[in-house]
């Protein structure tokens, strides 16, 4: 069954899109079975995956509001090799539509269970506020991967976000866990990156993934060809970068399953 992951932080520009789409083609590679959801109606995700935001038949606002079967709304990124559920900015008339709803919070879990056997990874691109649309998104999750750039309001971003974790635990998800903290645009010549990143590991410990993503222009010029980097330029550091967090994050949940069947 799936692990889902939200990829959020309530701040624009971290490459949480970036992640989403380069870390979706990474776990491909690796042969996991992948769908992302988009969920932000800027349609990044969608256009980025090679997919049309306005020539759609169906798309998450169909599958939030119930006028479509989540597996109906699917479509399969052939050149990426995984799926994507799409959106564009219908995606805010189904955030109004729903706002009077009863169970309003828990409509992308609900779709996403009739599709979690079908995969072994499912990732979520938050838009970059708290709205319903994100509030579906940490319901829905088993877990958070934070993408974040190591500057000096990072830090202060994040403990915004570790208290809307915490009111999503006491509220919609109280399993809602932290999958890990993602250094991205990381530049180690800049000495505010390795002191924010030294913060983060004390604060994080072994939840920030060793897998840094550089800054490369090719994961900025994918996106206007509608591919993630490893099918435009492969041998790009910003292909291997993501490769090697898909690795790590692959390693990390196999000895998790190690770590539990020795404990048994
Ligand atoms: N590692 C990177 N190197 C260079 N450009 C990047 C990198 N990550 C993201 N970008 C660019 O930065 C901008 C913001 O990234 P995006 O993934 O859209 O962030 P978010 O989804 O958090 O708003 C985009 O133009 C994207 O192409
Ligand atoms: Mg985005």
């Amino acid at each position: 069954m799936a692990r889902v992951i939200a990829v959020t932080n309530q701040k624009g520009g971290v490459g949480k899109t970036t992640t989403c789409v380069n870390l979706a083609a990474s776990l491909a590679a690796t042969k996991r079975r992948v769908l992302l959801v988009d969920m932000d109606p800027q349609g990044n995700a969608t256009m980025g995956s090679g997919v049309d935001k306005n020539a759609m038949e169906l798309s998450g606002f169909d599958v939030l509001t119930k006028r479509a079967k989540p597996a109906e709304a699917v479509v399969t990124v052939s050149e990426a090799e995984f799926d994507l559920l799409p959106a564009n900015g219908d995606l805010t008339a189904a955030e109004v539509e729903l706002m009077n709803e009863i169970g309003r919070e828990h409509r992308l879990r609900l779709a996403l269970n009739t599709l979690r056997d079908n995969y072994d990874y499912i990732l979520i691109d938050c838009p970059p506020s708290l709205n319903l649309l994100t509030v579906n998104a940490l319901s829905a999750a088993d877990s958070i991967l934070i993408p974040m750039q190591c500057e000096y309001y990072a830090l202060e971003g994040l403990a915004a976000l570790m208290s809307t974790v915490e009111q999503i635990r006491e509220t919609v998800n109280p399993d809602l866990q932290i999958e890990g903290i993602l250094r991205t645009m990381y530049d180690p010549r800049n000495s505010l990156t390795l002191d924010v990143s030294g913060q983060l590991s004390e604060y994080f410990g072994d939840k920030v993934y060793r897998a840094v993503i550089p800054r490369n222009v090719r994961l900025a010029e994918a996106p206007s060809y509608g591919l993630p980097a490893l099918k435009y330029d492969r041998a790009s550091k910003g292909a291997i970068a993501y490769l090697a967090l898909a690795g790590e994050m692959v390693r990390r949940h196999g000895s998790k399953k190690t770590a539990t069947a020795v404990a048994v």
